[in-house]
């Protein structure tokens, strides 16, 4: 038959080129196990709603063997909290303002209740039995989380209605009618997903400045350190933290999660890169899986023996634990946020050669 004779010629010939092809490098679902993937923004990526709110999990417990879920909520601003509060006993949790505002609230047992309002590039530390919520509060605000272990994308698929959309719109725009947050019997119900409800908690609107307390926090007026074990913090875009690295090109290093400030096995950074060619970048090989979302610029990344690929805003590259990957950028100034299982990733190498900095580009020369 003639279509079975040219899917024979197609085999034969995938037989004969040494390297993948970008076409399949590209995926629009996470996979359900490991292996090099890039998804670009929006692509569907096992979208689920809830409410108003769209989440996609770009990496999740299946693709990265239970490293860390990767996962993005694109919303309209609401009234009310995006969730109950609540804690996790198994899981960390990072949310990071990709763009619009959302506040996010933190209290880690008797210690004072934690706000903040998070404008773009800005990031909250979220520990294990820390009570938690967030509200968002502008048009078109896309929060980016990291759980940590994978796999907590479970109670989304649980609780969402499954999405598809021919445009790849960020989210739908209709009124919903149904409340983003589940109710408080159904949030009681969902222990086995590591959801423990804490209907009790009030969360405090006394801000100043996007912040509450005002005392000591400096947000956004000062530096911001990583936090001690255990205790949620937060980092202003470009207040934390911050290494030149000069052995590639310019590299501006700026941490969010070490092995120090959450006490667990995984880090995440800011990267931002001066332009580079391709032979003078290195190439990795990492014990622990990797990810790369790009946050502004143009990142180039070559994975395995997939050609070079190209990122733009909000695409998520995967790294699977022991395969070489290069990145490197041809535009004048790339950040991505880094994400990474074990304490070896790029950016604790890099912070290891690299300078303290102040500032959150690289230099003129
Ligand atoms: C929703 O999508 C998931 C995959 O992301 C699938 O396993 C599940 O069966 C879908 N549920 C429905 C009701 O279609
Ligand atoms: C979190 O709280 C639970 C229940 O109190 C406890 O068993 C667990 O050890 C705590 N985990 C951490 C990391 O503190
Ligand atoms: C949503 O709520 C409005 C006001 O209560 C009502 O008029 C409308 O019919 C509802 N829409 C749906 C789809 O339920
Ligand atoms: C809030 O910001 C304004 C403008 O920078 C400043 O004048 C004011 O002192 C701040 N309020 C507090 C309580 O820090
Ligand atoms: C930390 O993670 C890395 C990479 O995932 C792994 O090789 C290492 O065994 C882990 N270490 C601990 C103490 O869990």
């Amino acid at each position: 038959m003639f279509t079975s004779s040219l899917l024979l010629l197609a085999s034969f010939g995938a037989g004969l080129v040494q390297s993948a092809t970008l076409e399949e490098l590209y995926l629009q679902n996470a996979p359900s196990s490991p292996r090099p993937y890039v998804i670009p923004h929006y692509a569907n990526s096992h979208a689920v709603t809830i409410g108003d709110q769209l989440y996609r999990f770009t990496v999740t417990g299946p693709s990265s063997d239970n490293a860390f879920t990767l996962m993005s909520t694109n919303a309209p601003s609401s009234g009310a909290l995006g969730v109950l509060p609540h804690i996790h006993q198994r899981h960390s949790e990072n949310f990071f303002n990709l763009k619009g505002r959302f506040q996010l609230w933190a209290q880690k047992g008797a210690e004072e209740q934690q706000a903040r309002l998070l404008t773009q590039g800005d990031y909250g530390s979220v520990p294990r039995n820390t009570t938690h919520t967030f509200q968002i509060l502008d048009p078109d605000t896309e929060m980016v989380g990291v759980v940590v272990p994978g796999g907590f994308e479970e109670l989304f698929y649980a609780l969402g209605t499954n999405h598809t959309s021919a445009t790849n719109t960020p989210f739908v725009p209709a009124v919903s009618n149904s409340s983003s947050a589940p109710d408080p019997s159904m949030i009681s119900s969902l222990q086995r997903f590591d959801v423990y409800a804490q209907l009790d908690f009030e969360p405090r609107r006394d801000l100043v400045n996007g912040t509450a307390p005002v005392d000591k926090s400096k947000w956004h007026t000062g530096d911001n350190a990583l936090g001690a074990s255990g205790k949620p913090y937060f980092v202003a875009s470009g207040y934390g933290p911050k290494y030149l690295s000069s052995k590639y090109g310019y590299q501006v290093i700026q941490p969010l999660v070490t092995k120090q400030s959450q006490d667990a096995n995984y880090t995440i950074a800011t990267i931002s890169l001066s332009r580079q060619t391709k032979d003078n970048a290195p190439t990795y090989v990492l014990p622990g899986a990797a990810a790369f979302e790009v946050l502004e610029g143009v990142l180039m990344i070559q994975i395995g023996d997939y050609p070079v690929a190209t990122l733009y805003t909000g695409d998520v590259a995967f790294i699977p634990v022991g395969v070489a990957f290069t990145y490197y950028t041809e535009v004048a100034f790339t950040k991505v946020l880094y994400v990474n299982s074990g304490s070896s990733g790029v950016d604790s190498q890099l912070i290891k050669g690299a300078k303290s900095w102040n500032f959150a580009t690289f230099p003129t020369y």
